[in-house]
């Protein structure tokens, strides 16, 4: 059991893909942590989850129900803070999909949809965000990437393509508006416990298929959990990383340190 840090206490934090995994174990932190939240999903009944987890240890949110590659839908999460608990100091830009495939089969929709969900949406959001956070002459945005961003493997066509743009828009960001104390980085997961994973190994066969493959990639030997991504969110969004903008984190079990 870790203490409690205090790092975002009383400060307000958008998180998208809060109904599941990391964007769950993220929130469930944040909010024992004290921060306000804004949680965004486009599935409402575990978004509700989420929220109700949340309420009942009597943290602070209110949730926005739509689909991130939508400009409204950070419109709404952008107002919702601001309305709602007077301002916006943190952006974690989470939600994200992973539809595999080979090159030459892979659907001309499902490529844009990946890219217009996993990179369009970051923008889309930093566009909405960026003004409030430059009115409050601070703020920090946190993007999940992945190791799949620069390790690949066949099958990965348009997802490890997103995630490398995800790192190219971070940088752009960061040097934009790292005078004026906006920050933004990039974290890169390996393995992690989550639905994206258990939607991989059903494709696969069956979660036992999946189990050699992490300990062949990941020295780590198992995957990581969502609170402990959580936790290198959690120190990026706080004002110890104040000096902290356009890096990429790795949080991987030493999959991308590894031969
Ligand atoms: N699990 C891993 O091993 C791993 C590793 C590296 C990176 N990631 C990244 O972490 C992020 C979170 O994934 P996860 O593993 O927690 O998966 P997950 O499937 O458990 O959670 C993703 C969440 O995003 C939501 N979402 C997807 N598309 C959306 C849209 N258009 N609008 C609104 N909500 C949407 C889903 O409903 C879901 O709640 C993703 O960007 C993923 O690529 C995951």
């Amino acid at each position: 059991m870790v203490e409690k840090t205090g790092r975002v206490a009383g400060k307000v934090a958008i998180i998208t893909g809060a109904a599941s995994g990391i964007g769950k174990g993220t929130a469930l932190l944040f909010a024992e942590e004290g921060a306000k939240l804004v949680l965004v999903d486009w599935n409402e009944a575990n978004l509700q989850m989420t929220a109700n987890e949340i309420r009942a240890a009597q943290g602070s949110c209110v949730t926005i129900t739509g689909d991130v590659s939508r400009l409204e839908t950070a419109d709404r999460a952008v107002q919702a803070a601001i309305h709602e608990f007077g301002g916006l100091d943190i952006v974690f830009n989470n939600a994200g999909i992973m539809p595999i495939g080979d090159i030459v089969d892979y659907p001309e929709e499902t490529w844009d949809e990946v890219m217009r969900i996993n990179v369009k949406a970051m923008f889309l959001m930093c566009k909405k965000a960026i003004p409030e956070m430059l009115k409050r002459g601070r703020g920090s945005i946190i993007n999940t990437s992945s190791v799949m961003a620069s390790l690949t493997e066949p099958g990965y066509t348009a997802y490890t393509s997103s995630k490398a743009a995800i790192i190219g828009l971070t940088k752009e960001i960061a040097v934009s508006y790292a005078e004026r104390e906006v920050r933004c980085n990039a974290i890169c997961p390996g393995w992690v416990e989550t639905d994206i994973n258990v939607k991989l190994a059903d494709s696969m066969g069956g979660i036992e298929k999946l189990y050699p493959i992490i300990k062949q990639q990941q020295p780590s030997g198992r995957m990581a959990t969502p609170r402990e991504i959580g936790y290198a969110v959690l120190f990026l969004a706080s004002d110890e990383a104040s000096a902290v903008t356009g890096s990429v984190l790795s949080i991987d079990g030493a999959a991308s340190a590894a031969i």
